[in-house]
This record gives structure tokens, sequence and C-alpha cells, in this order.
């Protein structure tokens, strides 16, 4: 199936875990190696959903730790597109805790490059991305800088 482009509601993913005693670290939170785990897996989705393709992790940045999170926790992981180029997409993933009255606290932020692969496991183009609020929009743009500044470290090696 050949289209041309999606929405980032068409991709958007969320995931939910219990925080379990095997989850923690030695600080008794949420190990941060299993939440990165969880979170490639949410921006997977999102870009498998998008390029309708095998995908791959291409680079992580901007990731924050801005919380802990601790046992019998409810934690919300939301992943959405903020980029197409050719071969590849930006994927926000947000994290929070969610408690009972249903609040979300945010504990964690990150953006994953994700890259489309063909049979051949060769990068492959994905369809463009339809932007269609604002904030979409301003996203959009936030990641052009991005895009810009990990391709002057690839040049540059810093
Ligand atoms: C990602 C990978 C396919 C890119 O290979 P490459 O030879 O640089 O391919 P290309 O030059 O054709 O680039 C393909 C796309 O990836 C992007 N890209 C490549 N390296 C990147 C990086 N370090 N960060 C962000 N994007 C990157 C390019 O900008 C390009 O995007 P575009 O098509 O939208 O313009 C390759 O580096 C790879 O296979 N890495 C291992 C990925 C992996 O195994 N991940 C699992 C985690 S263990």
């Amino acid at each position: 199936m050949n289209i041309e482009a999606k929405r980032v509601a068409d991709s958007m993913a969320e995931t939910v875990h219990i925080v379990r005693p095997n989850h923690l670290n030695g600080a008794n939170r949420l190990f941060g190696g299993i939440l990165m785990q969880w979170i490639d897996e949410v921006a997977g989705i999102v870009a498998k959903r998008h390029a309708m393709a095998n995908v791959i992790t291409a680079s992580v940045d901007n990731l924050r730790f801005i919380k802990g999170a601790y046992q019998n926790e409810m934690v919300v992981i939301v992943g959405k597109l903020t980029y197409v180029g050719n071969t590849s997409m930006e994927v926000r993933v947000e994290t929070y805790v969610e408690n009972k009255s249903g609040i979300r606290k945010a504990i964690n932020s990150a953006y994953f490059v994700m890259v489309a692969l063909d049979e051949n496991d060769k990068p492959v183009a994905v369809p463009k991305l339809i932007l269609e609020t604002k904030e979409e929009k301003l996203e959009w743009e936030a990641a052009e800088k991005r895009r810009e500044m990990r391709s002057q470290r690839k040049v540059e090696g810093f």
C-alpha cells in the first residue's frame, strides 16, 4: 500500500506500565534502563505505524529524567511524530506518572530519530506528515532545528 501522507494522530501511541519490584534500581526507584526500553518501544510503534515498514532507532536526544517513579505507580508513555524527513522520523516521547484521580505528572521526555527500512534493511522513504494544529507546526519547526544540530554534530563530532 502506497500512502503519500498521514496525520500525526494516525500514528500516536500510548502505553501503560505498573512499576513492579523487578523494575526497581538500588535506590528503590524505577530503573532508568527499563524506562529507556519502554520509551524506545513506544517510539518504534509510532514510527512503524507511520512508515508501515520495519524501523530502527538511529538516535535519541534531549533525554531528560525529570522525576523518579516508585513501586506500584502507573507509568503512562505517550509518543507522537514531530517531523518526517525522507527515510527518518522524529518521535517525541513523554512519560508521566498518573495518580488515582487521573492527574499526570511528567517524569521523562525524549526525542527519538527512527529510520524506516526496506526488506533489504536499507533506508526507505516514508509518507509525508500532515500538520493539522498550531502545536504540530511549532513541533515541526523545533524538530528542523534539532535535525540541523544533529547533522552539525555528525560533521564536527562534538
Ligand atoms: C540509522 C542507519 C540506518 C543510518 O544509516 P546511514 O548509512 O547513515 O543512512 P543514510 O545516510 O541513508 O540516512 C538515513 C536517514 O537516517 C538519518 N540519520 C542517519 N544517522 C543519524 C543519526 N545519527 N541521528 C539522526 N538521524 C540519522 C539521516 O539523516 C537520514 O534521514 P532522511 O532520510 O530523513 O534524510 C544506520 O546508522 C544504522 O543501521 N544504525 C544502527 C541502528 C540500530 O541498529 N538501532 C537499534 C539499536 S541497537
